[in-house]
């Protein structure tokens, strides 16, 4: 029988590629081999097969290396997508994952049906600005203040508000310094002192991993520790966004928080009734996980 044709010297290299990656215990191996081969000869990915052997580049051993590594696609690629974004993420950002597209969603069809002329909204803990700038991007009356402490990872959401300011999103994602996390609100988020009682939307994805819990290497060694780790039940930073979130909204104002699959319970009960709070309901993500609760505040 005869040998099958070669393909493509590329399309040769992404198949050895993508068995070393599944060797290194990277979870979707072909898929990041096309995704970097994609990347150092800058075509999409369904272009692949046209890449002449001739024009080959080695770098793409460098790069399969650092994934090898279990360096993050996104980090080598220097692009995260979240939504209809193509953000710049890096060293002291978080990637923004596709769990956290599905509570944007929801914040954005809550935010498009209120009857307010132009609402307001407050993403707690912005890193690369990704839930921010989907808010503005898609709710086009809407304006949302991205607060972030990290110096570094505000560099990136700047980054990105920047990237996108001639789009429509221009000028409507405002981004300040604070700490929702420790004290009092008051204190730490004083850049926001005139939206206290005002603010139609909450939304937040806080750092709420356990500490001690063992984690991919991926995200252990590449996203920053203030993203990741938030006390003994990972639910420290989840009770401060009660904390803001019950200083910020106004009467019947909205609030979404993302959490671990395993704290759906533990979250609900963190904006219960007794507390003041209406209308807490745990959602899910596409993989029917339990990832983000939302409630309403009636006011005091
Ligand atoms: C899990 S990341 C989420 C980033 C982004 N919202 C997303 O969904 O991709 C949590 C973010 O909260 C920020 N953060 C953690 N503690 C904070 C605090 N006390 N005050 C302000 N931001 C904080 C981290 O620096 C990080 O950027």
């Amino acid at each position: 029988m005869a040998a099958e044709p070669r393909t493509s010297l590329l399309l040769d290299e992404i198949v050895v590629a993508a068995a070393r990656l599944a060797e290194a215990g990277v979870d979707s191996p072909r898929a990041d081999a096309e995704q970097i081969a994609a990347h150092v000869h800058g075509v999409r990915r369904g272009e692949l097969h046209r890449v002449p052997d001739s024009v080959f580049n080695p770098r793409f051993w460098d790069e399969i290396a650092r994934r090898e590594a279990r360096e993050p696609l996104q980090h080598i690629t220097g692009h995260a997508y979240f939504r209809y974004l193509d953000l710049e993420v890096g060293p002291g950002v978080f990637v923004p994952r596709p769990e956290t597209e599905v509570m944007t969603g929801w914040a954005i069809d809550r935010l498009r049906e209120m009857d307010v002329a132009e609402p307001v909204a407050v993403d707690l803990g912005t890193g690369s600005g990704a839930i921010a700038l989907s808010i503005a991007q898609e709710v086009p009356r809407a304006s949302v203040h991205a607060v972030e402490g990290d110096p570094l990872a505000r560099s990136w959401a700047e980054r990105n508000i920047t990237r996108y300011v001639d789009s429509y999103t221009a000028g409507r994602v405002l981004l300040h310094e604070g700490d929702f996390v420790s004290g009092d609100p008051r204190q730490g988020l004083k850049e926001l002192a005139s939206l206290a009682g005002t603010v139609d939307l909450v939304v937040s994805n806080p750092p709420y991993i356990p500490l001690g819990s063992i984690v991919q290497p991926e995200v252990a060694e590449y996203d920053p520790p203030a993203a990741l780790w938030s006390g003994a039940d990972g639910l420290d930073a989840i009770r401060a966004v009660e904390r803001a979130a019950r200083w910020l909204l106004r009467p019947g104002g909205l609030l979404a928080v993302e959490h671990g699959a395993p704290q759906g319970a533990g979250v609900f009960w963190v904006f219960p009734e007794e507390a003041g709070w209406r209308d807490t309901t745990n959602h899910k993500d596409l993989a029917r996980r339990d990832r983000f609760v939302t409630a309403m505040w009636p006011g005091e």
